[in-house]
């Protein structure tokens, strides 16, 4: 069968020695996405067709992770890492009889973006070479392939690898970006011809392009830039790199959308967040997965938020954590809020210092100021929770629902018992433990009655005086 547009054949199967990790490099994650996954997006956002992964070291992790993601892609088995070669003819028995562009991708290069991609299949197609690659000038070359030409600038006679180098070509500042195209028959038939002569005793897929040279086969390099963009990541350090390219990308496309970021340094945005114009983020915000934040918002300094959806014109006060909450528009949450999965709230709503809303739903204008825990809860609109307001939640087994009305008055201090309904326009007076249903409109005292003893320190100094033979001295006084 052959294929008129290209196929991509990502190599990921190398253990990562460098990341000194359990995990698969490619698991790894850049700003919340995994590397494997952002090769995969760029991949498939530049058209590339039926992805084939060639993975090895920690296999059943990394498929096991894709496929729970959705991903529908051909695995390839790479039983031992001999190198990138050998793993590129592990994927012959899948591609090797196909006709057309093989386009190999590093899984550890996952800062390429579809543009960058898009443009240098293009100049791969109008060149008519048999294999192209990305080259890149970098300031220091460090552990990449170097690019040897026959002269400065003129044609690639071949790669050399960093551990193989001799002192002249370790100097050479132009890289091997681990970017390929190749016309897929010549592909196999080169690794094929591969050896594992080298500092590492692997098979490099970097030495196809001086065999080709030697050919007379057309090789095609093609200069590219920015740098940033063909980081390889083998350690943690590039992995930190990575992350601040990814978020300095975001932020400003941020900034260019509409929002202001007081500073770009400190605000952490996954890819995937969307945040609407003229929303203000403060320094030291973290904004993280599936998060939606709407227009004129206000996130201030501390705040982090995970997978929930602001609407317009919501303000988080310093220091709050919101994870998997809806908060309706104009609402103010915090400073110290904790909004836990499941916490919906209105408009216009009230949630203010250490107040923690989980699974709970509170109605518009409903407030819950200071010092509460709302949980399993379901509240109307027009609610006033009084400070240190309790849902008692949770009896040892079950999780209880605790429904208030709208317009329910909670005194201060007052423990709601769940199982427990409090009717619409009630009342609940402060520091009451309630533990039966209130009726509309209705006011629960579930507390002792205030007693007052009359001439209460008159009646206990006098006693003092009587029993205590430092007084009846005349030696002290109260004490
Ligand atoms: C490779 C290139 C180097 C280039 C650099 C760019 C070779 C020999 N060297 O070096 O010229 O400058 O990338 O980032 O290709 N892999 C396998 N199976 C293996 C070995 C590796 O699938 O047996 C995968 C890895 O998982 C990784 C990719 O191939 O995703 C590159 O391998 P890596 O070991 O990171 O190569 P580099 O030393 O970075
Ligand atoms: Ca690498």
């Amino acid at each position: 069968m052959t294929h008129s547009k290209p196929v991509a054949l990502i190599l990921a199967a190398g253990k990562g020695t460098r990341m000194r990790s359990a995990l698969p490099k490619v698991l790894h994650l850049v700003a919340g996405r995994s590397m494997i996954e952002r090769v995969l997006d760029t991949a498939m956002a530049a058209g590339l067709e039926h992805p084939h992964v060639v993975v090895g070291f920690g296999h059943e992790q990394v498929r096991a992770r894709m496929d729970g993601a959705g991903w529908q892609v051909q695995w390839v088995h790479q039983i031992d890492q001999r190198g990138t070669g050998d793993a590129v003819r592990a994927a012959r028995g899948h591609l090797g009889e196909r006709a057309g562009t093989v386009v190999v991708l590093s899984g550890d290069v996952p800062l390429l973006t579809p543009a960058s991609l898009t443009g240098f299949l293009a100049q791969h197609r109008s060149s008519g070479a048999a294999a192209s690659l990305v080259t890149v000038r970098v300031d220091d070359p460090a552990q990449y392939g170097r690019i040897v030409r026959e002269r400065p600038g003129g044609p690639l006679s071949r790669i050399v690898e960093a551990r193989d180098a001799d002192p002249v070509d370790k100097r050479i500042d132009e890289i091997n970006a681990g970017l390929y195209a190749f016309d897929g028959p010549t592909l196999f038939r080169y690794v094929d011809r591969l050896g594992a002569n080298n500092a590492k005793n692997e098979y490099y897929l970097t030495d196809v392009f001086g065999m080709m040279v030697a050919d007379g086969v057309v090789v095609n390099p093609v200069a590219m830039a920015p740098a940033a963009e063909f980081l390889g990541i083998n350690s943690r350090v590039e992995l930190a790199q990575a992350e601040a390219v990814v978020r300095e990308r975001k932020v400003r496309a941020l900034m260019e959308a509409g929002v202001t970021v007081h500073d770009p340094r400190t605000t952490y945005v996954d890819d995937e967040v969307v945040v609407g114009a003229d929303t203000v983020l403060f320094p030291g915000v973290s904004l993280y997965g599936k998060t939606v934040v709407g227009e004129r918002c206000e996130v201030r300094s501390g705040t982090v938020v995970r997978d929930s959806v602001l609407h317009d014109g919501v303000v988080v006060r310093e220091c709050s954590l919101l994870d998997q909450a809806v908060v309706g528009e104009a609402t103010q949450v915090g400073p110290f809020a904790h909004l836990r999965p499941g916490a919906r709230l209105g408009r216009d709503v009230r949630v203010g210092n250490f107040v923690e809303v989980k699974n709970a739903t509170l109605g518009d204008r409903t407030k819950a100021s200071h010092l509460s825990y709302l949980g399993d809860a379901a509240l109307g609109a027009d609610v006033n929770i009084g400070a240190g307001t309790i849902t008692c939640n949770y009896d040892g087994f079950h999780k209880n629902r605790t429904v208030i009305g709208d317009g329910v008055f909670v005194g201060s201090d007052s423990i709601l018992v769940a199982p427990v309904e409090l009717g619409d326009r009630s009342f609940v007076a402060a520091s009451s433990v309630v533990t039966r249903d209130v009726p509309a409109g209705a006011l629960a005292i579930a507390r002792e009655r205030q007693v007052n003893k009359e001439g209460y320190r008159e009646i206990l100094e006098n006693k003092h005086a009587d029993s205590c033979p430092i007084c009846k001295a005349g030696g002290g006084g109260k004490t």
